[in-house]
């Protein structure tokens, strides 16, 4: 099966040799070639001398050359926070316990009470809730538009409006943005962009690149890439970091030392890993799509997807995530389901192990029926999430599981 050629080649996105060695100092404590695990709560001045030269540094938050607690920071987080830093292309990185931390530590820096955001409409549950519902009670007004529609996304605008966030590609229809023209919508009327690069990892698009003022992970997901740890990063200028860096030490919203070992880690095989999804999300979506008991199948890489044009110019790659409608009903999809021998049923996406999720029973179970189908989330939706098994052994066990029903 043919790999997909980048075709936005000026848009370079991280490699292999960037992944392990970004972020890593040379010589540190006891000439260990990993990056230690620190685990103190507390560091120690030697004397009230070098306890005034730490304040004077401190005022220079951007690279503190020690750390003073906990909260504030730590040597094995930061390796972690320079590392990201490097491969999106950004001045600084923050890391912290979860995605969804990610997004809501980012919107409560960004908005105050009377303003207003614009969020595409398909987007993470988690996000739309704390969007619509949870900024709500303090006055931050969020406006859904239809995702891609530029007309519509515009005339949402108003005076009061600070930022649009939008996720691309987006869980489960892979929908991708025109990053270029939602920047240039956005600074035409100085608004801020954030985008929750999630599902396209530094090595698939670098949204940065495109002039994206904030982008957004689960390091849960694909930089982790075990299905072992939580976590979430924002990276991109000074400007907006150093107030979100001060945010998180008052909120203490952070990622503990061992979570950022195993994300350093993760992140170093993420070329290797995303390059198999890659290859897998294409030769499954490709199979899937011609299979007469699949009715529809949403891949950014296949001619048949809404932003075909778009994505196949901008990513390097679609992913591992493959959304697609059983032609028949739920219960159908759910023999499917059950045939398959690797994907595992879980709720996740980006590790090393094949998942696959029914998503109107996992993810949006708790969305009234009408609410889902508006969202497009049929009984018969299923989500495979390929892992780093051989492609190969994924499309033949699809096709055996396919024959069973
Ligand atoms: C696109 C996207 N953003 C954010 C999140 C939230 O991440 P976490 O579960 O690490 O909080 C998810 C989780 O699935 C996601 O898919």
């Amino acid at each position: 099966m043919p790999t997909h050629k980048l075709a936005g080649q000026a848009q370079p996105t991280t490699d292999t040799t960037q992944a392990v060695h970004a972020g890593e100092a040379r010589f540190r404590a006891h000439h260990s070639l990993t990056v230690p695990i620190v685990q103190s709560a507390v560091y120690t001045f030697a004397s009230t001398a070098d306890l005034v030269a730490y304040t004077e540094d401190r005022l220079f938050w951007e690279a503190p050359e020690r750390e003073e607690y906990g909260r504030y920071g730590n040597p094995t987080v930061r390796a972690l926070e320079a590392k990201i830093a490097e491969l999106e292309g950004a001045q600084d990185a923050i890391a912290v316990g979860s995605g969804m931390s990610a997004v809501t530590a980012t919107l409560l820096l960004l908005l105050q009470p009377g303003q207003h955001f614009l969020l595409t409409d398909q987007c993470y549950p988690s996000t739309l809730e704390f969007s619509r519902k949870f900024l709500h009670r303090y006055g931050i007004d969020c406006t859904l538009v239809p995702f891609g529609d530029d007309q519509a996304l515009t005339a949402a605008i108003r005076p009061e409006t600070r930022l649009i966030f939008s996720e691309s590609p987006t869980n489960p229809f892979m929908r991708c943005l025109d990053l270029e023209r939602l920047v240039a919508i956005a600074r035409r009327h100085q608004l801020l962009t954030v985008v929750d690069a999630t599902f396209a990892t530094p090595y698939n698009q670098r949204p940065l690149q495109f002039g994206v003022d904030l982008v957004l992970h689960s390091l849960t997901k694909y930089l982790g890439g075990h299905n072992d740890l939580m976590g979430g990063s924002v990276a991109g200028r000074f400007d907006l970091t150093t107030p979100l860096r001060q945010m998180q030490h008052l909120f203490g919203c952070l990622l503990a030392p061992q979570t950022a070992y195993l994300t350093l880690r993760g992140i170093k095989t993420l070329p290797l890993r995303v390059a198999r999804q890659n290859e897998s999300g294409l030769a499954v979506a490709r199979f899937l799509e011609e299979h007469p008991k699949v009715r529809r199948v949403w891949y950014p890489l296949l001619e048949s997807h809404p932003d075909y044009a778009v994505a196949s110019a901008t990513l390097r790659g679609g992913g591992g995530v493959v959304s697609f409608e059983v032609d028949g009903d739920g219960e159908r999809a759910h023999r499917l389901i059950d045939a398959l021998r690797i994907p595992t049923i879980g709720p996740s996406l980006g590790g090393v192990e094949s998942m696959v999720s029914p998503l109107a029973l996992m993810g949006y179970a708790m969305t009234p029926p009408e609410e889902r189908l508006a969202l497009g989330i049929r009984d018969e939706l299923v989500r495979l999430c390929l892992g780093i098994e051989e492609t190969d052994a994924l499309l033949a066990d699809l096709a055996q599981a396919l024959d069973q029903i």
